[in-house]
């Protein structure tokens, strides 16, 4: 018995030690770095930037980029504090991207924006794992974007405002040592559906360019940004996220189950809450559901009939009810 109490205690305390040196390891290591090493077509690139480009990079930046980047005082993309961010993850800031060379991304090159969009590795082998990289966009909308973060557009104005490069606390750092990891380039060219294809077009409208379903799926923890659809409770609402002032907001089932999605919704109803932001009995919806005010017609269109092809999901998410 004795012997055995022995073992035991050293058993615990090897593991205890282990413990201590996994944390200690995670602490010191910080976020790992990655090898910089775009294929030379990637390297070299270069986005011509015609004003079809531009156009169309600046509506696809008006819903993915600007909200997270700008500055709210000044319009500038010079950053803020995204007090959207569950509070676990401390304090981060989004960072400069207006034209400045030193504070913004006026050095970067094409190829150096194409694979830290893709993939979120700096030339500098950082991995930047907040903000996600865009896996599934087409190559074409990636051009786009990049042919915009050159154009002469006010937001993107030369400016040196900057917050303090952002410190990842234990959690962050761990997560990046576990869970959070670079994601490869695609493997093929992607290219962006024809928009007579209704279903496939809709589908990379809500899974690719304006990311539908990463918010209106159960949690961002668990969804899958390689293959949308392995999410879990993929477009079946409830994801738990934070408005300005901190509350939890749950984004809404929009499968199409008559009870608790929008099954019974007509197509005008489904425009009104995607463009507008209105809610169907009256009303706004709440942050984070921005008013898609840029979305043509058909493109809604397209978003509607793709989501009455999916799995419905009988989620019945608890609303978000302002306080009077
Ligand atoms: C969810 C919010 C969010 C969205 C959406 C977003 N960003 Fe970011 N971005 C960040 C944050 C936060 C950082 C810096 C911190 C990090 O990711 O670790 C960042 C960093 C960057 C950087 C690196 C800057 C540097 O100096 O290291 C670039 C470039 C960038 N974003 C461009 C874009 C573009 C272009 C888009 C739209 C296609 C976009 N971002 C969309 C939040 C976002
Ligand atoms: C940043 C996260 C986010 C994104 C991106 C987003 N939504 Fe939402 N959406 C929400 C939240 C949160 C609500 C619920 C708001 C509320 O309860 O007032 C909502 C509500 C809705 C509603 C209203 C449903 C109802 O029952 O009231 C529809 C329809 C909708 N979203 C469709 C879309 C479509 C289509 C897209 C993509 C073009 C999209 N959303 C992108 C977060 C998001």
């Amino acid at each position: 018995m004795k012997k055995f109490m022995h073992w035991l205690v050293y058993a615990l305390l090897t593991i205890l030690g282990l413990l201590v040196c996994a944390v200690l390891f995670v602490y010191f290591r910080g976020i790992p770095k990655y090898p910089y090493n775009p294929p030379p077509e990637i390297a070299s690139l270069q986005v011509k930037a015609d004003s079809q480009r531009i156009t169309r990079g600046a509506k696809i930046a008006s819903m993915q980029c600007e909200g997270c980047h700008a500055d709210p005082k000044t319009g500038l993309l010079t950053g803020h504090i995204m007090t959207d961010l569950p509070k676990e993850f401390g304090r981060v800031a989004s960072m400069n991207i207006t034209h400045d060379p030193e504070f913004g991304i006026g050095k970067w090159t094409d190829g150096e924006l194409y694979y830290f969009l893709r993939t979120s590795i700096r030339p500098d082998g950082h991995y930047n794992a907040i903000m996600g990289g865009y896996q599934l966009l087409a190559d074409e909308d990636l051009y786009s974007i990049i042919a915009w973060l050159r154009s002469d557009a006010p937001s993107l104005k030369a400016s040196k405002d900057e917050y303090p490069p952002n410190e990842p606390n234990f959690l962050v750092k761990l997560l990046c040592n576990t869970v959070f990891k670079p994601k490869p380039l695609p493997s093929s060219p992607i290219t962006i559906p024809d928009s007579t294809q209704v279903l496939a077009y809709g589908r990379y409208l809500a899974c690719a360019l304006y990311n539908c379903y990463q918010c209106h799926s159960a949690d961002f923890k668990t969804m899958n940004t390689e293959i949308p659809e392995k999410s879990e409770g993929f477009f079946g609402g409830g994801n738990p996220m934070l408005n300005l002032e901190g509350e939890t907001v749950r984004s809404a089932n929009i499968t199409m189950s008559p009870t608790n999605g929008i099954g019974n919704w007509t197509f005008d109803e489904f425009y009104q809450a995607v463009v507008n932001g209105k809610k169907r009995n009256g009303g706004s919806l709440h942050y984070p559901m921005m008013p898609h005010t840029v979305l043509s017609t058909s493109e809604v269109r397209s978003i509607w009939e793709y989501l009455k092809t999916i799995p419905i999901i009988e989620n019945k998410v608890e609303r978000y009810v302002e306080k009077n």
